[in-house]
C-alpha cells in the first residue's frame, strides 16, 4: 500500500505541475482527491492491513492528501498569475500613439440657405409653419383655384395614392396657404418651407423631390406694394443692399394679379454671363395677390381682407449662393462635395 501511495504521489505531483489551466487542474483534484478518487480508492483497502500498519498508513495518507492539496493550491495561484500577466500584456494601452480625431459633420449647404431666409422672415414678424407632405387634392389644387382638368393635376405630373386622385404627394407648398387661413387667426404672416414632389426625371436641374418656401400675409388693406416692398427687403438682406430686382407679370391660378420676381445677376451686373445664362436676370420666385376665390373658400371675406403670397425654390437659391451647377449634388450626400461648405 505504501508503494501504491508513493506511485500516486509521484504521478499526481507531476500531473499537477504540468496542468495548463484551471479546468484541467480541477479535473486532477477530482481524479486524485475526490470522493471516488484514487486516494480514496487506496484507503478503502485499509481493512486488509494489520492493526500496526493501519495507523501508519492512515498518517501517510493524510500527509499525502495535504501535500497534494497544497500542490494544487500552489499551481492554481501560478496559473492565475500567468493568466493575469497575459491579460495585462494584451490590454496594454500605448498612450504615445496619435489619437483618432472624430469626424464632425456640419449643416447641409441648402439648410444653411434656409436658416438665413428663416432668420430674415422671423425678424419681420413672420411665423414658421410646417404641414403635411401627403396632401388631399382638395388642398393641393381645388382650394387653390386649380380646377379638375388643369394639366398639373394629371397622373403624368403628380404622384397619387388612390385611383380617384383624392390623395397625393404635394406638388407645391401652396396648400400651406389654405391650412394657415383655415386654422390661424387673422392677421397672418407666415412662411412654410418643405419638401414637394413631382413626376420629373432626374437630371442636372430636375428632381422628383425638391424644396420650396411658401410665404403669405393676410390682413386688412394689404396691397401689391406691400408685396414688392417686403420681397425687395428680403432680397437685399439675402444678396446685399442695392440688389436690383424686377417684377414680371405672370399667371398663377391662386393669385391675381400674379408675377415673377427676378434679381439682376450678381455675377455680371446684368450684362449677361453663364450664371444668368446670358439673360442678365435670375428668376427667384413666383408671387401675387391671393385670389379672392381662394380667400372666400377659406372663409375670409375678400371685401374686408386681402393678402399676398410667394413661393420659391430652395435648391435653386442654394445653388446660386454656393455656385453649385448640378442639382443632384445637393441630394447625393457625397461628403467630398458637402465638405466644401
Ligand atoms: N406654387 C407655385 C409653384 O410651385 C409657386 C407660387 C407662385 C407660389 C405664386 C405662390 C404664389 O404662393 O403666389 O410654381
Amino acid at each position: 500500500m505504501r508503494e501504491m501511495m508513493l506511485k500516486l504521489q509521484e504521478a499526481a505531483l507531476k500531473a499537477i505541475r504540468e496542468s495548463e489551466d484551471a479546468e484541467s487542474l480541477e479535473a486532477l483534484r477530482v481524479r486524485y482527491l475526490g470522493k471516488k478518487g484514487e486516494l480514496t480508492g487506496i484507503l478503502r483497502q485499509m481493512g486488509k492491513l494489520s492493526a500496526e500498519e493501519r495507523p501508519q498508513m492512515g498518517q501517510l495518507a493524510n500527509q499525502l492528501r495535504a501535500e497534494l492539496e497544497a500542490s494544487i493550491e500552489e499551481r492554481r495561484r501560478e496559473l492565475n498569475e500567468a493568466k493575469l500577466a497575459r491579460k495585462m500584456l494584451q490590454e496594454t494601452v500605448d498612450v504615445t500613439l496619435p489619437g483618432e480625431t472624430p469626424r464632425l459633420g456640419h449643416k447641409h449647404p441648402m439648410y444653411n440657405a434656409l436658416d438665413q431666409i428663416k432668420d430674415i422672415f422671423i425678424a419681420l414678424g413672420f411665423t414658421i409653419v410646417d404641414g403635411p407632405e401627403v396632401e388631399l387634392s382638395d388642398y393641393n389644387f381645388t382650394k387653390l383655384n386649380i380646377d379638375e382638368g388643369h394639366p398639373s393635376r394629371e397622373w403624368t405630373d403628380t404622384f397619387y395614392f388612390d385611383r380617384e386622385s383624392r390623395v397625393c404627394l404635394r406638388t407645391q407648398t401652396s396648400p400651406m396657404q389654405v391650412h394657415a387661413m383655415e386654422t390661424q387667426p387673422l392677421p397672418i404672416r407666415m412662411i412654410a418651407p418643405g419638401r414637394v414632389y413631382r413626376k420629373d426625371e432626374v437630371d442636372a436641374t430636375h428632381s422628383p423631390m425638391f424644396h420650396q418656401i411658401e410665404g403669405m400675409v393676410i390682413d386688412k388693406g394689404v396691397t401689391m406694394s406691400d408685396l414688392k416692398a417686403t420681397l425687395n427687403l428680403v432680397v437685399e438682406r439675402l444678396y446685399g443692399t442695392g440688389t436690383v430686382t424686377r417684377f414680371r407679370p405672370h399667371h398663377f391660378p391662386f393669385t391675381e394679379p400674379s408675377c415673377e420676381m427676378d434679381i439682376q445677376c450678381h455675377k455680371c451686373g446684368g450684362k449677361g454671363c453663364p450664371t444668368c445664362k446670358g439673360e442678365g436676370w435670375i428668376e427667384i420666385l413666383g408671387a401675387g395677390m391671393v385670389h379672392p376665390k381662394v380667400l372666400a373658400g377659406c372663409g375670409i371675406d375678400p371685401d374686408v381682407y386681402s393678402g399676398w403670397a410667394f413661393g420659391m425654390g430652395l435648391e435653386r437659391l442654394a445653388m446660386g449662393e454656393y455656385k453649385i451647377t448640378d442639382l443632384r449634388l445637393i441630394f447625393e450626400n457625397d461628403v467630398r462635395f458637402l465638405e466644401q461648405f
